[in-house]
């Protein structure tokens, strides 16, 4: 892989991406998105890995889709291109993704981020969708999944005036989990991961799926798919281990299974 960076142990059962395109500040052009769906999709098949984290590095996660690329496309190149397909492969990915964020989350890169289950943000990390600029908007779900997490009013500012939040706006409008000084946001990233990673892979699965719906689908949908997976968990091994466990008052062993 040419723009990303692959640790598949991290930590144990934690694999790490990082987007290496820094003199670019990791903006996203078509090959890096290529490379991270195919990653994903190996990582997916990987049963070692748990849990992935996302990173960029201290300056910037990703500073958007790569304007040079796109600025003399037509709108056919566009279509043809259809640089959001992979995007959609990404969304798709089954296991934890956790975002480890600093520095610029600008445009697409702030899409990336927002596809993430989960974001460990740095002090000095900035969130913001500023394609109004460039005479353009958001593509990549910026306009619905930002409504979505952070409300109709904030999304809107966000996206009509280009303004960037800080880390911990981004944590109070409900954008990001944590916040943390610029030296520990990976390690934090790690920690949290380790603690999804602790749990039954099975259930971890059927439970992130779950809560996505809450956003794709409506309540009685949702709640729906919700109660077929709370039953189908009582098919896996790692359940009854899980509840033996607890009676047993000993540590569970999960077995994926
Ligand atoms: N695409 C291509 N190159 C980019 C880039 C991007 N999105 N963002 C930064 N770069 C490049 C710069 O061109 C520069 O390269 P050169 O040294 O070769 O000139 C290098 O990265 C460093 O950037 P700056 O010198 O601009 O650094 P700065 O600290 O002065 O400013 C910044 C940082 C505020 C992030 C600024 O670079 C910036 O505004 N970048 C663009 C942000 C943006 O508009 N993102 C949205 C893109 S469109 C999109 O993402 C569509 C979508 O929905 C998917």
């Amino acid at each position: 892989m040419e723009f990303l960076l692959l640790t598949p142990q991290a930590r144990p059962g934690v694999a790490l991406l990082q987007l290496n395109r820094p003199k670019e500040l990791n903006a996203l052009n078509r090959q890096l998105m290529l490379e991270i769906r195919d990653a994903l999709q190996q990582l997916d098949e990987d049963e070692t890995v748990r849990v992935v984290v996302i990173t960029g590095n201290e300056r910037a996660f990703a500073a958007g889709a790569d304007i040079k690329q796109m600025a003399d496309k037509t709108a056919i190149d566009m279509l043809i291109i259809d640089q959001f397909s992979t995007w959609e492969q990404i969304r798709r990915f089954k296991k934890p993704l956790i975002g480890a964020v600093s520095g610029f989350a600008l445009g697409g890169g702030c899409e990336l981020a927002m596809t993430c289950d989960m974001l460990v943000a740095s002090e000095t990390a900035q969130f913001g969708q500023p394609e109004i600029r460039l005479g353009t908007m958001p593509g990549g779900g910026g306009t619905q999944r930002l409504a979505r997490a952070v409300g109709k009013a904030k999304a809107m500012e966000m996206v009509l005036t280009g303004e960037f939040i800080s880390a911990e706006e981004a944590r109070r409008v409900g954008l990001v989990n944590r916040v943390v000084p610029v030296g520990q946001y990976l390690e934090e990233a790690y920690r949290l991961a380790a603690s999804v990673a602790a749990m039954s892979p099975v259930a971890v699965r059927l439970a992130k799926d779950a809560v996505n719906r809450a956003f794709e689908t409506h309540l009685e949908e949702g709640l729906h798919l919700e109660r077929r997976n709370y039953y189908l968990s009582f098919a896996s091994e790692d359940r009854k281990e899980g509840m033996a466990a607890f009676v047993e008052k000993r540590k569970p062993e999960w077995k994926g299974r």
